[in-house]
């Protein structure tokens, strides 16, 4: 007779038939036939035990009490989780899981932009700043040097709120540039200063692929005693490295801004053509003047970048409206 054989198979049948009990009925079943004290496999292995040579009894003896017990022990282990009271369906909580993680909602990808270049002119020692939306002509136009007759001020071109009348002592509009807070920066502050302001600018644009009657620039304005044009270069070209990469190719071409003087228009290479990012120039001495500034004494640079431009460089988005429109299979991608 072999015991192992009869043992093996009796341990494997029970453990099975527990394993797949999913009702009391089932278990109890499971009992009767595989530990039943008065008949059943258990007794029928016991009956075996019997004819084991005496010499033999007590190894087999020992075998047989450990398959006993282990069958046992599965069966009591089974019926207390068959009590276990049932949760309702979907409610379980298995606390060994992983972390299931909520999808948290992304910043829109401006905003991204906007945070990483705040991010890197603070590396190169350049404050926030803000300022307002709706602005007068002073921060908007007088202030920057910007003549009566000047195209720029063309109420056409502008999203003007109000003209001046004996109730509005001044006409008020949506800011055309944020070089309004270079402004308002030297006129609450003495110099030196080094700033940046992010915001959003409005001009009524046809809206196509590249304009929009809204959209976010970049000033920057540093004024010292001996700021120069190099320092405005390095800058931006410190700053095109910081997020386009080492490599990229910048380029100063020379321009006209009512508010700088030289000024330029700043470009960036990408693959076979140039791409305009920005203006930029020295800060024109009746600039400084206006504000209260000495240009004898010092003399700064600024410029204004377009944010959405760097953001669509980056990531080769074709389209400025994609940002505008909110719409999730494209936010989602950031
Ligand atoms: N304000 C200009 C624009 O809206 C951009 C600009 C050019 C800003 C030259 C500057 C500057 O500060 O120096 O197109």
């Amino acid at each position: 007779m072999d015991y192992e054989q009869s043992f093996t198979q009796y341990e494997q049948d029970a453990l099975v038939a527990i394993g797949v009990a999913t009702s009391a009925e089932m278990l109890e079943q499971a009992r009767i036939e595989f530990l039943g004290k008065k008949q059943g496999r258990l007794k029928d292995l016991q009956s075996v035990l019997g004819t084991v040579p005496v010499d033999q009894k007590p190894i087999v003896g020992k075998r047989f009490n450990e398959i006993k017990e282990r069958v046992t022990a599965a069966w009591e282990q089974k019926q207390l989780t068959l009590k276990a009271p049932k949760k309702a369906a979907g409610s379980e909580l298995d606390v060994t899981l992983p972390g299931a993680a909520l999808a948290l909602g992304k910043l829109h990808p401006l905003t991204q932009t906007i945070e990483e270049f705040k991010d890197i002119m603070a590396r190169l020692g350049f404050e926030s700043e803000e300022g307002p939306e709706v602005e007068d002509e002073w921060h908007n136009f007088v202030a920057l040097n910007i003549p009566e007759d000047h195209p720029a001020r063309n109420p056409l071109d502008n999203f003007y709120l109000s003209v001046a009348s004996t109730v509005n002592q001044e006409a008020r509009l949506l800011r055309s540039q944020t070089s309004t807070v270079q402004i308002r920066t030297m006129e609450r502050r003495k110099p030196p200063v080094r700033i940046v302001s992010v915001g959003r600018v409005y001009r009524p644009d046809q809206i196509d692929a590249t304009h929009h009657m809204m959209f976010h620039q970049m000033e920057g304005l540093m004024v010292g005693p001996d700021v120069t044009m190099a320092s405005l270069k390095t800058v931006l070209q410190l700053f095109a490295a910081a997020y386009l990469g080492e490599s990229v190719p910048v380029r100063f071409r020379p321009s006209f801004f009512p508010f700088t003087e030289p000024s330029v228009e700043f470009d960036v290479r990408r693959g076979n053509s140039w791409l305009e990012l920005g203006g930029a120039g020295m800060v024109d001495p009746n600039v400084l003047s206006a504000c209260g500034y000495d240009p004898e004494a010092v003399s700064g640079f600024a410029f204004g970048l377009g944010i959405a431009r760097f953001c669509m460089m980056r990531h080769g988005i074709d389209d400025i409206r994609h940002f505008y429109e909110n719409e999730l299979r494209f936010l989602q991608q950031f």
